[in-house]
């Protein structure tokens, strides 16, 4: 009977900690063979582009004016009401991910401004009924990925609310903004009033904003789009109750194939870790499902006098280095006022794809490595009863010989761009390939020369968990 309930309280345990079902691996197949997808910032702070009043908002994602700047509620929702984005065209911004080689898209259903990109009976600040423009965006997008086969994830704020009173509003000092002449007076406000700026925003509790738009929203986007959703990506918990995340949970049951991100609840492990701006290391990652999340800009909304943009070299560096870990990166664009993507992010995103297009298989289905030599990374992908890596030479040897640890037998070594087969040596611990002595041409000037090597062997497997209770650590490689 004790031994009895010895393995009961381990079972129970184990279902705690979340250790991983047999329908959570197939939950997150695809999730995990797609390695690529697209984020999308936009919103009607896109009309800003991070200017106030003539000025450069000082810190942060432009999606933020509205509470760096410190705009009055009122003057906020009445710019909103001009949002007319007509030359938006969600098949192009589909299309647009889809030949980057990206696999999903994760879009903005309503950011912290509170504005919501459908049409929604809980708040009538929403697309619809707050503008002219007449068209719902979320369906228009939804629409768009059905007919490009694209993978639809929404991203909804269910806490910062800074538009409909009673969300919440984290506390942002003035400098972060602009030079206000009543800085001071603002920042004493907000240390006195939860981070508010604005009497509009403290007319109602917290509670009756939950469950009068944010739980409701939620529903609404469930209804329409439920069995289309592929991804939730909520954002920025400090303050929802275990209870009320609990709620969001009981509407999520309906529809099982939806992956979660970790950020519902602060301390809410989700399917998959979110890492901001940055690769973790490792040993923070091991075992589990994450995703990178990053801009190709310096924010996440559009911001008029971006100069740092990522080259399409970095961007596919980084998607390397994710895949080489077992994650996935999800990469922001931000359209303009308008509607409009960037030349600077659309051509990136088309230099990415060109990459993709011929080495798709070097990220593609492939599996977290272990292996971290100091010539490169190396991506591994694993069939039936064989691995094959692929070793990415950032720094070519000069004696042109690649070593790897591990003495594996192999079937083939060849550059992947030409095929061209390389000699490989087993030594007591190691793999010695020997290289072209010229090194070969890469597609963009910065990113590896990539070679197969296919082995006759397939090496252990790492079994991933989803709702695990294991927290990534703030350490990681700054991007
Ligand atoms: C942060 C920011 C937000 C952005 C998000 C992307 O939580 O508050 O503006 O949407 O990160 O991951």
């Amino acid at each position: 009977m004790k031994k009895l309930s010895v393995i009961i309280a381990a079972l129970l345990l184990c279902l705690s900690a979340g250790a991983s079902t047999e329908s959570d691996t197939a939950k997150m197949k695809w999730w995990d063979e797609a390695r690529f997808g697209m984020f999308v910032h936009w919103g009607p702070y896109s009309m800003y582009g991070g200017m106030y009043k003539g000025h450069q908002q000082r810190f942060g994602g432009a999606e933020w004016v509205f509470n760096r700047c410190k705009i009055p509620y009122l003057e906020y929702r009445e710019n909103a009401s001009h949002f007319n984005p007509q030359e938006f065209n969600a098949d192009s911004l589909v299309l647009l991910a889809r030949d980057a080689g990206m696999k999903y898209l994760v879009f903005t259903t309503k950011h912290h401004d509170g504005f919501a990109m459908f049409q929604s009976d809980a708040s009538n600040f929403n697309i619809i009924d707050y503008t002219s423009f007449g068209r719902d965006i979320v369906d228009e997008v939804a629409a768009a990925c059905k007919r490009h086969g694209m993978k639809l994830g929404f991203y909804y704020s269910q806490e910062q609310d800074w538009g409909n009173p009673g969300g919440a509003t984290a506390r942002r000092p003035m400098k972060q903004g602009w030079a206000h002449p009543d800085s001071l007076i603002i920042d004493e406000y907000t240390r006195t009033h939860a981070g508010s700026w604005d009497g509009y925003q403290q007319t109602r509790s917290f509670d009756e904003y939950f469950d009068t738009v944010a739980l409701p929203q939620i529903e609404e986007l469930l209804s329409r789009y439920g069995e289309d959703l592929s991804v939730i990506f909520f954002d920025y918990p400090v303050r929802i109750s275990k209870e009320q995340a609990g709620r969001i949970n009981a509407l999520l049951e309906k529809y099982p194939q939806i992956i979660i991100n970790d950020r519902l609840q602060k301390d809410y492990p989700g399917d998959y870790k979110t890492p901001e701006n940055m690769i973790p290391k490792g040993p923070d990652v091991e075992g589990l499902y994450w995703e990178s999340c990053m801009s190709i800009g310096s924010s996440w909304g559009y911001k008029s006098w971006d100069r740092q943009w990522k080259s399409p070299a970095r961007i596919v560096n980084t998607l390397i280095s994710t895949a080489s870990l077992g994650g996935n990166l999800l990469l922001n664009v931000g359209p303009d006022g308008r509607g409009v993507v960037r030349g600077e992010e659309a051509s990136c995103l088309r230099e990415v794809g060109r990459w993709m297009q011929e080495n798709g298989e070097v990220i593609y289905g492939t599996v977290r490595s272990k292996l971290s030599p100091e010539w490169g990374k190396v991506t591994r992908k694993d069939g039936r009863d064989r691995t094959t890596l692929y070793l990415c030479v950032d720094k070519w040897p000069e004696d042109g010989k690649l070593v790897l640890d591990g003495n594996w037998k192999v079937r083939r070594a060849s550059v992947l761009h030409d095929g061209k087969k390389l000699k490989c040596t087993r030594t007591p611990s190691a793999l010695e390939i020997a290289l072209p002595m010229e090194k070969p041409e890469v597609l963009i000037a910065g990113t590896p020369v990539i070679v197969k090597l296919e082995l006759s062997v397939k090496l252990p497997h790492e079994t991933l968990q989803t709702n695990s209770a294991k927290r990534l650590g703030n350490q990681g490689i700054e991007e």
